[in-house]
């Protein structure tokens, strides 16, 4: 059921009215919604419910999930829950349902306090070609699973691609309605900014929430990848329970492919996809200087090749702009750390969690801030990122309402909802990007805007020399 795809209106139409969109909105200051609905309540979702129903069979696989296995979008790491016995850790694979190709992986497993989780499996499977439907099997007889995933595109400056962006999802009805909304869209891919299943809202940090939601999400997320980054509900420190360690339960599920990065933790790392290039952040490990965080960002933004992946875009949790007063300033650390490079690199979109609402802000930086010489406000800046907040899944926590007034002159447009975004990359210079709001159970496209690449459309020069220069170049409003 496809209630909006972004592109099932007339093509001309929608261009049109989105460059009008843009023209107008930077000309006028920001936008704050007054769309006020509501509430559906914040209650989880009962765990007998069908939405997180056991799979038919004896101790069959559940919580089927996969994500990208390597750097470039040619591998895919599988990873299934069995609650009982250890059970087989192959994945039967290929082009067709005859599965010609086959993998083993390993089983891990974890206790949290009296938690004890199932059998957690993980394989990869590489090698994969480009462009290519794989069907996989997992599980035996009566208890076997078939999915299947569809492999990206070869990178590529003008390879097409489509990636969902949703954050703080949780297991609520309004996190289903969010879950369903993505998936009627034309997302290929989606982008994960941070707080997962907030098991650590229960007594205990129940685990078995953290079950639940790998049930809830399977629908999706075993037919094609999440890339996960952590939130604060996912670190699970608990002193109180004899519980030191940090984000134990997402490490051991949520698997990532931070070596094939040459990150020492799977916390950040980064992928290439299609035309795009990921770097996941975590917020909530170290990053100042001198920090191993630290010195992979640095290194791994010099390894971004625009001219191959033109579209360079970060994940993390908190989100270094917001005026909502959820939250406030909790970015401003990893701000004063990384906005310099993120300026420096021509970053095009930068999306985090962490608040509960929508708030979208203009090309802005405050890289000239000296604490010798006193304040300084955020200035318009071409070359710096959108930053995006997207932490409205629909968590039991419910919305962050209370927006700072009057708007801060960098924010272009906020709004709190609970939904999802959606971004289109269409080529070298051009991402088609809304936001869509649940709208009482509706899915409504609500802002909409046109991005042009940092790199290839930020130079017209560029533009002539290395993109057909016989055409012409239509000087509509960069943003
Ligand atoms: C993991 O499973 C094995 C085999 O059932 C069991 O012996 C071990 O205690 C489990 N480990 C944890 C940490 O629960
Ligand atoms: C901060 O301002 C002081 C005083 O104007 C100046 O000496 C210093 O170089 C500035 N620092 C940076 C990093 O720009
Ligand atoms: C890139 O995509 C945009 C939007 O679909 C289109 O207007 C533009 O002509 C495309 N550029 C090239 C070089 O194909
Ligand atoms: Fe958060």
């Amino acid at each position: 059921m496809v209630k909006f795809t972004g592109i099932g209106f007339p093509v001309f139409y929608l261009v049109r009215s989105l460059i009008l969109l843009c023209l107008v909105e930077n000309v006028l200051s920001g936008f704050t919604s007054s769309f006020i609905r509501s509430e559906w309540p914040s209650t989880d979702i009962p765990l007998d419910s069908a939405e997180f129903a056991v799979p038919e069979g004896y101790d069959p696989p559940q919580q089927v999930h996969i994500t990208q296995g390597d750097y470039d979008g040619k591998a895919v790491i599988v990873s299934w829950v069995t609650m009982i016995e250890p059970g087989s850790t192959e994945v039967l694979y290929g082009k067709s349902n005859k599965y010609d190709l086959s993998a083993h992986g390993t089983i891990t497993n974890y206790t949290y306090y009296k938690y004890t989780s199932g059998y957690i499996h993980r394989c990869i499977l590489s090698g994969l070609e480009y462009n290519t439907k794989y069907y996989y099997k997992i599980g035996t007889e009566s208890s076997a699973r078939e999915f299947w995933f569809v492999t990206p595109p070869e990178l590529g400056a003008d390879a097409s691609y489509t990636f969902g962006i949703i954050g703080d999802l949780g297991q609520t009805y309004n996190s289903l309605s969010t879950l369903d909304h993505y998936m009627s869209t034309k997302g290929q891919t989606v982008l994960f900014v941070g707080d997962l299943s907030y098991a650590d809202r229960y007594q205990d940090n129940d685990g078995n929430r953290w079950d639940s939601w790998g049930r809830f999400i399977e629908k999706s997320v075993a037919y094609q990848p999440w890339i996960w980054s952590a939130g604060n509900h996912d670190i699970e420190y608990r002193s109180d329970l004899g519980e030191f360690s940090t984000f134990k339960a997402y490490l051991h599920r949520y698997t990532t492919p931070h070596i094939a990065s040459k990150s020492s933790s799977p916390l950040w790392y980064a992928v290439r996809r299609a035309s795009a290039h990921i770097i996941v952040l975590s917020s909530f490990s170290p990053f100042v200087k001198y920090t191993p965080q630290w010195l992979w960002l640095r290194n791994e933004l010099k390894q971004v090749d625009r001219e191959k992946t033109p579209w360079l875009i970060v994940i993390m949790h908190s989100p270094l702009y917001n005026s909502n007063s959820a939250h406030y300033m909790e970015g401003e650390s990893m701000r004063a750390a990384f906005e310099s490079w993120f300026v420096q690199f021509k970053i095009d979109l930068i999306f985090a969690g962490h608040v509960h609402a929508y708030e979208r802000s203009y090309r802005v930086s405050n890289i000239n801030y000296n604490i010798t010489v006193g304040n300084c406000y955020p200035v318009p800046d071409k070359s710096a990122p959108v930053y995006i907040t997207v932490g409205d899944g629909g968590n039991q926590e419910g919305l962050a309402s209370r927006f700072l007034e009057p708007q801060p002159e960098y924010s272009a447009y906020r709004e709190a909802s609970y939904g999802h975004a959606v971004l289109e990359l269409k080529n070298r210079t051009h991402a088609f990007y809304h936001w869509i709001r649940n709208d009482d159970g509706k899915s409504v496209p609500t802002d909409q805007v046109v991005f042009h690449n940092q790199y290839w459309a930020s130079s017209p020069r560029r533009r002539l020399k290395k993109n057909q220069p016989n055409r012409q170049i239509s000087l509509v409003a960069t943003y």
